[in-house]
């Protein structure tokens, strides 16, 4: 069985999740800039993580548009962010809904891991990004608590990657293997 792990990546963050995964997994790992779907014909099973920007997982399309060419594959997505990951229906509905539209196929599972938010290593324009977005949820009159975690988010600041974490992804990687 062939597994390539794929990830993309602005801070290192998902990076160093992808390089943690391929070591346990003992198989290659790449940048999704190096890959095309073709690239793909090769591997029984793919790994694929990206952070998450705005609930966008950052590349994820080369999963999603070519989900009939991979239907015969076995599928984890991972992502990175810094909402906690006991806030399940933002990642179990929210992230879910606005990357998979037609909804998970059935041989795709995903993971969710805690990743790294250093405000001085951020763009200015993901700093702009993140100033804009508090603004507008901190002008709610009535804001839900998703916007009030949102507030709070958009200062997060640290490194909260844990490599224990990957173990549930390697198990069913490996499992029936
Ligand atoms: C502009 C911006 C938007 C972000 N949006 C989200 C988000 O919607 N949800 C989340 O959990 N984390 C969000 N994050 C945090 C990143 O997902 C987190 O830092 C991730 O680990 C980055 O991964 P990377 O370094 O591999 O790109 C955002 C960060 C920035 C700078």
């Amino acid at each position: 069985m062939k597994t390539i792990v794929i990830y993309k990546t602005k801070y290192g963050s998902t990076k160093a999740y992808a390089e943690w995964i391929a070591e346990a997994l003992g198989c290659d790992v790449v940048d999704a800039k190096t890959v095309s779907i073709s690239d793909l014909a090769e591997y029984d099973t793919i790994v694929y993580g990206g952070g998450l920007y705005s609930e966008v997982i950052n590349g994820i399309t080369l999963i999603t548009k070519n989900a009939d060419k991979l239907r015969d594959k076995k599928i984890a997505v991972f992502t990175t962010g810094i909402t906690p990951q006991d806030c399940r229906a933002y990642y179990d509905t929210y992230v879910i809904e606005k990357n998979f539209k037609k909804g998970v196929p059935e041989n795709v599972r995903i993971f969710n891991y805690p990743g790294k938010m250093i405000l001085e290593e951020l763009s200015a324009v993901h700093r702009a990004a993140l100033k804009t977005l508090k603004k507008i949820m901190m002008s709610k009159e009535n804001p839900t608590e998703m916007e009030k975690m949102l507030v709070e988010l958009c200062d997060a600041n640290g490194d909260f990657s844990d490599k224990t974490l990957i173990s549930d992804l390697v198990e069913y990687v490996t499992e029936g293997k």
